[in-house]
């Protein structure tokens, strides 16, 4: 018999129509004389109920009926006679496909912590709160192809494997074939790479924008959506080895149009999740925050603020005069702390901030340089809980002035010349930002940490699965 997914069968009236359901087992109680399945498919959070009448099916026939059991179960669709589901299926045919030991099988009991899931994450997508995760994680990808697509950008493949540091932040893993147990160095030290796989040292891409740059000065507005790879040794709850970026770039656009994008893009994300995840989203208010509907509501209906960086330094210090306790100082010209980021956010404005015409001294080299010659057009999106969750910027498109700063910052022109072909022919004003895709999904899904919301994190000393 063809299978129903649950969540259709959860949409029908119970008429008494026989239909076959496929899932794992939630759960299975009752008494004497029936027994009730909670049956799941993963197609919505929401489980079915199978109702076993025990003088048809002793007892015995479902002992191996147990939480995480995999079955196949046909019965008729009535109307239900219990609270808690309109629906439920009178069991007529049962077929175990798998069973789960109890002794053994990890997810019998509610409530495990998120650390001790992490450890399975093999078998965590089949908790509520993953199932939920993951089901968001891919409505939020959906929403952005629609919104690109919507708009007029065209989806971009840049390369994984890379010869050339985007942020120039020095943190890449590199990729080789090279036999590392015989590694040979010249008289200087140096590994000569030109009997490498590619010829040259290569690593996995931060980031794709550069390649992006290429495509948007040819098709106009593009975007990316791919893995991004980060060997930062940062163990925090924000951060990720590997990680999935989208990044729009777009000609003839300047920094209000820029931030306008950004903006849109955001509201227009979170929209679709109020929208599409329902049912996921209101378990997560109730079980894993319970501000969170009311947070994506705000933020799909405030104006962002917009701030300079130095403004932003201002009123930092203007707080610290007034008594409140940062760990580290801010100084016009120091990068701003998390802690920075929160109070603006959190305290001060208590709306996303979208900050901009930072210091070019802890910004990347392509970053439009302002007339003051101090500040840079960057456009960094900071959000509740998360801080910085969109880094976007103009691009230098005068050919000179992007030389100098390659020059003053010391990175390899030899590798670049592809890059500076842009600002030699044909140049023109763009910008671009990156969106993380699991920084907006911490935000969505309410979650505390990044390494639940990609189903097999990678962050240092961690590659399991
Ligand atoms: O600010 P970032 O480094 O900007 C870029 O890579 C630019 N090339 C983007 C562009 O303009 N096309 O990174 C962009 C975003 C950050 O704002 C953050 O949301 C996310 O990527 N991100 C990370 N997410 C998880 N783990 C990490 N280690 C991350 N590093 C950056
Ligand atoms: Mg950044």
């Amino acid at each position: 018999m063809e299978r129903t997914v649950i969540i259709d069968a959860l949409q029908c009236a119970g008429e008494g129509q026989l239909i076959n359901v496929r899932g794992w087992v939630r759960s299975r109680r009752g008494n004497k004389n029936v027994s009730f399945i909670a049956l799941n498919d993963g197609s919505t959070i929401k489980n079915i109920q199978i109702v076993v009448d025990l003088a048809q099916f002793p007892e015995e026939n479902l002992k191996p009926v147990t939480t995480g059991s995999c079955i196949s179960a046909t019965g008729h669709l009535v109307a239900s006679q219990g609270s808690g589901q309109a629906v439920e299926i009178q069991l007529t045919e049962l077929e175990v496909y798998g069973t789960a030991d109890p002794e053994q099988y990890p997810l019998q009991k509610k409530g495990l912590s998120m650390e001790y899931l992490r450890t399975i994450a093999h078998l965590r997508p089949r908790t509520n709160t993953f199932g939920a995760v993951f089901r968001i994680r891919h409505n939020m990808a959906m929403a952005i192809h629609n919104y690109f697509h919507e708009h007029g950008f065209f989806y971009f493949h840049t390369p994984i494997i890379t010869a050339s540091d985007c942020e120039g932040a020095g943190q890449m893993f590199q990729v080789t074939t090279k036999n590392l147990y015989n590694l040979k160095k010249d008289d200087e030290g140096k590994i000569d790479y030109s009997d490498d796989f590619f010829g040259k040292q290569t690593s996995l891409t931060v980031s794709g924008q550069l390649e992006g740059e290429l495509a948007a000065m040819a098709l106009g507005k593009i975007y990316t959506f791919g893995p991004t790879f980060r060997a930062e040794n940062s163990n925090t709850p924000r951060h990720l080895a590997e990680f999935w970026m989208i990044e729009p770039e777009v000609a003839f656009i300047q920094k209000d149009e820029l931030m306008d994008l950004e903006e849109d893009f955001i509201k227009y994300c979170v929209r679709w999740a109020l929208e599409h995840c329902k049912d996921d989203l209101e378990f997560l208010n109730q079980f894993v925050d319970k501000g969170l509907i009311a947070r994506l509501e705000s933020v799909v209906n405030t104006d962002f603020v917009r701030l300079t960086y130095t403004e932003g330094i201002k009123i930092l210090q203007e707080a610290v005069k007034n008594g409140k306790k940062f760990e580290f100082p801010c100084t016009w010209g120091d990068d701003l702390a998390s802690e920075h980021e929160r109070y603006l956010v959190e305290e001060h404005f208590n709306k996303p901030v979208i900050m901009s015409d930072y210091p070019k001294d802890i910004k990347a080299f392509y970053m439009k340089i302002n007339e003051d010659d101090k500040t840079v057009q960057g456009t960094d999106v900071l959000f509740p809980q998360i801080g910085e969750i969109i880094g976007g910027s103009v691009r230098e498109e005068s050919l000179d002035k992007l030389n100098s700063e390659i020059e003053r910052r010391d990175i390899p022109m030899k590798d670049m010349w592809w890059y500076l072909d842009t600002r030699r022919f044909g140049a023109a004003p763009h910008a671009g930002f990156g969106l993380g895709f699991e920084r907006l999904l911490l935000f969505v899904t309410g979650m505390q940490n990044i390494r639940d919301v990609i189903p097999f994190p990678r962050t240092p000393k961690t590659a399991e699965f």
